[in-house]
C-alpha cells in the first residue's frame, strides 16, 4: 500500500491500515474555529481574540481549513483505510458562529465532496448568543446545519458578569425559538459554580433553561483553569474561591430538576437527547478534528494539529499541521474507554475491567459505598457516583 503522503509527518509504516477497534465504525468530522470576539476570563480553550491573533485572517484561516479537507481525504484513501460517509460532524470553537453562513456551507461542501454524508447526518453548531440572530439560524438551517448548541451558561447577569460573559440573558429565549422556528435541535450549555453563585441563582438558571423546551442541556462544572484571568482573581481574594460541597449539590439539584422536566442523564454533564457527536467519542469511533490544536482518532492512530492558528496555517500550506501522532495501545485503550464510558449511563462491561485486571475487591467496595451498581454484565455510577467518577476511575485502574 502507498505511503505518499502528501503532508509532513507519515502514519506509523505499520498501521497503514490499522486494525479497526471497538464496535462503532462510524466517521465523525470535528472542525475547530479558533475565533472569540472576547475571551472569557475562566477559558483557555485554544481560541484567540483579533488582538491575540495578529496577522491571520478569517479568509485565510479558512482557506487551510479547506485545503486541510483535501489533504486528510488523500491521505486516507493512500492508507487503504476504509473511508465511509460522514454521520456526525460538530463546529466547534472558539466560536463558530463569527463565521458566515457562505464560509460554513463552503467547508461543509468540501466535506461533501471528499468524504459524502451518510443519509441522515447530525450538523451541529457552538454559537455565542451575542453573534446569533433569527436570521442567521435560518440560513444555518438552509445550509445543512441542524443542531444548534448555545453557550448560555447562566441566567443571571451577576453570574455572567463574574464569567465575563457579553451577551445579556434575556437574548436567549427568542434566540431559541428562532432555531426551532428553523428546524434545528436545540441545546443549551450552562456552567455551575461561579464565584458568588448561589445555589438559588443556579436553580433559577435550571428553571429559564427548562422552560426554553430544547432537547438537550450540558451543565458543567466550573474548572479554575491555571493561567486564566479566573485563576489570578481567585489567587489575589478578588473572588472567592469555589466549593465543592455546593457544586455537588448544584450537580445534584441539575440533574433532580432536569430530570423531572423529562430530560434525563445520559453522561455526567449531559441530559436529553444525546448528541450523536459526543457519543462517537465517548465510544471511541473515528473521527478526523481539522483546525489548529484539533484531535484525530482513526483506527487506534490519534493525532493531533499544531495549536497556533498561524502555524497550523502555514504547515497546511507547505506540509502536515499534524504535531504529533501516537499508536494507542491495548492496554491505553481499554484505560480509555473506562474513563470515558463509566461517565455514561450505560456504564461499563465487566469484561472491560476483567481486561484491565482491575480487583473485585476495589469494585465491591463502590459498590457497598453506593457509588457503583452492577446490572447483568454492566457497572455504571449510581447518582452519588457521577460526583466522583474521575476518582472512581483512579482508584479502579490503581488499587
Ligand atoms: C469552549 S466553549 C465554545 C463555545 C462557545 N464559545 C461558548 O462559549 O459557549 C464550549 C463550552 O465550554 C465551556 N467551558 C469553557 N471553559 C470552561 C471551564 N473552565 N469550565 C467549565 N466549562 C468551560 C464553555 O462555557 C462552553 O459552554
Ligand atoms: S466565548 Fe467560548 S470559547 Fe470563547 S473565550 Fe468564551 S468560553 Fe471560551
Amino acid at each position: 500500500m502507498g505511503s505518499a503522503l502528501p503532508l509532513g509527518l507519515a502514519w506509523p509504516e505499520s498501521n497503514l491500515i490499522p486494525p479497526l477497534f471497538g464496535t462503532d465504525r462510524s466517521f465523525h468530522v470535528y472542525v475547530h474555529i479558533p475565533f472569540c470576539e472576547v475571551r472569557c476570563g475562566y477559558c483557555d480553550f485554544n481560541t484567540y481574540t483579533a488582538k491575540e491573533i495578529g496577522s491571520v485572517s478569517q479568509a485565510d484561516f479558512h482557506d487551510a481549513i479547506i485545503l486541510e479537507i483535501e489533504r486528510s481525504a488523500n491521505i486516507l484513501a493512500s492508507s487503504g483505510y476504509p473511508v465511509r460517509p460522514i454521520s456526525t460532524l460538530f463546529f466547534g470553537g472558539g466560536t463558530p458562529s463569527l463565521f458566515s453562513d457562505t464560509q460554513l456551507a463552503a467547508i461543509i461542501e468540501a466535506l461533501r465532496h471528499n468524504f459524502a454524508f451518510e443519509a441522515n447526518p447530525e450538523i451541529t453548531l457552538e454559537a455565542n448568543p451575542e453573534s446569533t440572530s433569527p436570521r442567521y439560524l435560518e440560513e444555518l438551517a438552509a445550509i445543512g446545519v441542524n443542531r444548534l448548541s448555545m453557550g448560555v451558561q447562566s441566567f443571571d447577569s451577576a453570574v455572567l458578569k463574574t464569567l465575563e460573559r457579553t451577551h445579556r440573558p434575556e437574548l436567549v429565549a427568542d434566540l431559541v425559538a428562532a432555531a426551532k422556528g428553523a428546524g434545528l435541535s436545540t441545546s443549551v450549555d450552562l456552567i455551575y459554580g461561579a464565584p458568588k453563585e448561589s445555589l438559588d441563582s443556579w436553580k433559577r438558571t435550571l428553571n429559564e433553561a427548562i422552560d426554553l423546551g430544547t432537547g438537550h442541556v450540558s451543565a458543567y462544572s466550573l474548572i479554575v483553569e491555571p493561567g486564566t484571568k479566573l485563576a489570578r482573581q481567585i489567587k489575589t481574594g478578588e473572588l472567592p474561591e469555589t466549593d465543592d460541597d455546593l457544586d455537588a449539590e448544584k450537580h445534584q439539584l441539575a440533574d433532580t430538576l432536569l430530570s423531572e422536566a423529562g430530560l434525563s442523564w445520559y453522561e455526567v454533564s449531559n441530559w436529553g437527547e444525546p448528541s450523536r457527536h459526543n457519543q462517537a467519542y465517548w465510544k471511541s469511533a473515528d473521527w478526523w478534528g481539522y483546525g489548529p490544536g484539533a484531535h484525530s482518532h482513526i483506527s487506534g492512530n490519534r493525532f493531533w494539529n499544531l495549536k497556533h492558528p498561524l502555524t497550523f496555517q502555514q504547515a497546511v500550506a507547505t506540509k502536515s499541521p499534524v504535531a504529533g501522532i501516537e499508536y494507542i495501545d491495548e492496554k491505553t485503550r481499554f484505560e480509555e474507554m473506562l474513563m470515558l464510558e463509566l461517565r455514561t449511563k450505560e456504564g461499563v462491561s465487566t469484561s472491560l475491567l476483567d481486561s484491565l485486571k482491575v480487583h473485585q475487591e476495589t469494585v465491591d467496595n463502590f459498590i457497598k459505598d453506593e457509588l457503583l451498581a452492577k446490572s447483568g454484565n454492566r457497572l455504571s455510577v449510581t447518582a452519588k457516583g457521577r460526583l466522583f467518577v474521575d476518582r472512581i476511575v483512579l482508584d479502579l485502574l490503581t488499587n
